[in-house]
């Protein structure tokens, strides 16, 4: 039997970059293949090509053995491809039944049947076991729905090949697991499924086949089994890595940021925490917790109702970011799609807006020389692929957009700096050089203040852990006491609450 999905010899080239050269690997029918490498090693590109959204500069594509040659999306769709990308294309102000037929809705007389959309969606709804009311505003549904809707809509159109790039990114764990449940019953039903992740427990939990991308180009394809979490990794990265972590113990100072009675969106009660200059202070939680408001409380982003914030004694009265970057306090936000980049801007532009804000409110003018410089620095630094400064950052993959938004606050003199899940989305190999960074700056003297949903990354870079739990800080615990088990015990809900 032929193979469900063949790339046969593709290449695609950007100016200045080959994204892909030469991949060649087949996909089978009813298995989960995974697709792995490291930012920028072209799995989005590849992904976009089998959409139809791009036209290979070489090779070609077959389905079920037949060559394919998509002029578009709407090829790939009446050839049963469907490509889920992270950043979902639906219509948030339509329904959920009106996305799912949209372009095909049913019709009497030539207006839409109201009653056989619904209908028709309700069954569609029902196939993959959500129960969503097909009148909602797409809007009002949380990601993770979201995501089924558009699972719902590929089925709709007879999808009998999915991919999906990045899908739990922006999930809760329960989200994760719906996920991966319709996913091994699409398997069953005899759908190829490819899916790119960075994340190596998911990809060992779910999928039967792995191909290795790096720099553009095919590394290996093979049965997962077959394979351990160290050899995938440096097939991917071309090297060993050590102890990513890097941890070293260091001196605290007994000054630092001191929050007391805070209040404010996202917060359940009044909250108070330290966290010394030179320290690296973990924020642990589920998805929901109020991690990520509380950092936008600190940063001026969500004034506070009320509650002192000081640092080194001085207090902190800004209630918006820019008093808080002038402080030398900065947030690295969780969206940086949204919150961080502008897209069409280069590379250099993007690592030095703030510096360059900065030098504006000073009346100075842009120092070239020095932003050339900057910008270069920061690139090797933090590994950016990119052919030159100059590139505009959307054409960026992913994870290399997230490094140059970090890059733009290590161009910055700072004494607090929050990171909201400063490795989403990051390969291994790149991981690493962050923690790397996140050490150097708290032996440098700063706060480093870490959101991080991934036990294992929070449990690794931080002196001490704050959980939150509900708006609230659970507890805080020093590293030495911290585990796995202690920090999820503490994040979940309390029983009580659950049942009310
Ligand atoms: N439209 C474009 N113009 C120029 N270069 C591009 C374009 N799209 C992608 N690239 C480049 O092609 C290479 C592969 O990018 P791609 O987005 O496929 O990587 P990826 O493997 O998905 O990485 P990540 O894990 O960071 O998402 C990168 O070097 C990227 O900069
Ligand atoms: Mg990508």
């Amino acid at each position: 039997m032929p193979p469900a999905l063949a790339f046969e010899h593709v290449s695609m080239a950007f100016p200045g970059v080959k994204a892909l050269d030469d991949v060649s690997f087949e996909v089978r029918a009813g298995s989960i293949h995974a697709l792995m490498g490291e930012n920028g090693a072209g799995k989005s590109t590849l992904l976009k090509i089998l959409s139809g959204a791009y036209l290979p500069s070489g090779g070609s594509l077959a389905i079920d053995g037949h060559p394919v040659a998509f002029r578009g999306t709407a090829d790939a769709l009446a050839a049963g491809v469907a490509v889920i990308y992270q950043e979902l294309h639906l219509v948030p102000e339509m329904s959920v039944a009106e996305n799912l037929f949209l372009g095909h809705l049913p019709q009497k007389f030539g207006i839409v049947d109201r009653r056989a959309l619904a209908e028709a969606a309700r069954r569609q709804l029902e196939l993959i076991g959500e129960d969503i009311d097909p009148a909602t505003k797409l809007g009002q549904l949380s990601l993770g729905q979201r995501q089924m809707v558009e699972i719902a809509k590929a089925l709709t159109r007879g999808a009998r090949l999915i991919a999906f790039d990045e899908p739990t990114s922006s999930l809760s764990d329960r989200e994760v697991r719906r996920l991966f449940t319709i996913i091994r019953e699409l398997r069953t039903r005899g759908c190829a499924i490819l899916y790119v992740s960075h994340r190596m427990e998911e990809i060992f939990a779910l999928c039967d086949r792995l191909t290795i991308l790096r720099d553009g180009r095919h590394v290996e394809t093979a049965e997962l089994a077959s394979l351990t979490r160290d050899t995938v990794v440096q097939r991917m990265v071309g090297r060993k890595l050590a102890d990513i972590y890097n941890y070293a113990p260091r001196p605290r100072a007994d000054t630092g940021l001191v929050v007391e009675n805070l209040c404010g969106p996202g917060l359940a009660e009044p909250l108070s925490f330290a966290a010394a200059a030179g320290e690296i202070f973990g924020l642990f939680g589920l998805i929901g917790a109020g991690r990520s408001e509380l950092l936008k409380l600190l940063f001026g982003a969500t004034p506070k109702t009320s509650g002192r914030i000081t640092l080194a004694h001085r207090e902190l009265a800004f209630n918006s970011p820019r008093d808080a970057i002038a402080a030398g306090v900065v947030l690295c936000p969780e969206d940086r799609k949204k919150e961080g980049i502008i897209p069409i801007l280069s590379v250099l532009e993007n690592t030095n807006l703030s510096a360059r804000r900065r030098r504006a409110r000073a009346g100075l003018f842009i120092n070239e020389a020095w932003e050339q410089a900057n910008a270069r620095e920061r690139t090797a630094q933090l590994r950016v692929k990119t052919p030159s400064v100059l590139q505009l950052i959307r054409h960026l993959s992913g994870g290399n957009q997230q490094k140059v938004i970090l890059g733009r606050w290590l161009s910055e003199p700072v004494n607090v700096i929050l990171l909201d899940e400063p490795t989403r989305g990051i390969d291994v190999g790149a991981k690493g050089e962050i923690y790397t960074i996140i050490q150097d700056l708290a032996r440098r003297g700063v706060c480093v203040i870490v959101v991080s949903s991934e036990l294992p990354e929070v449990l690794g870079v931080s002196d001490r852990i704050a959980v939150m739990r509900q708006g609230k800080i659970a507890a805080i615990l020093d590293r030495a006491d911290a585990t796995e088990e202690k920090l999820l015990t503490l994040a979940l809900p309390l029983e009580s609450t659950l049942a009310s």
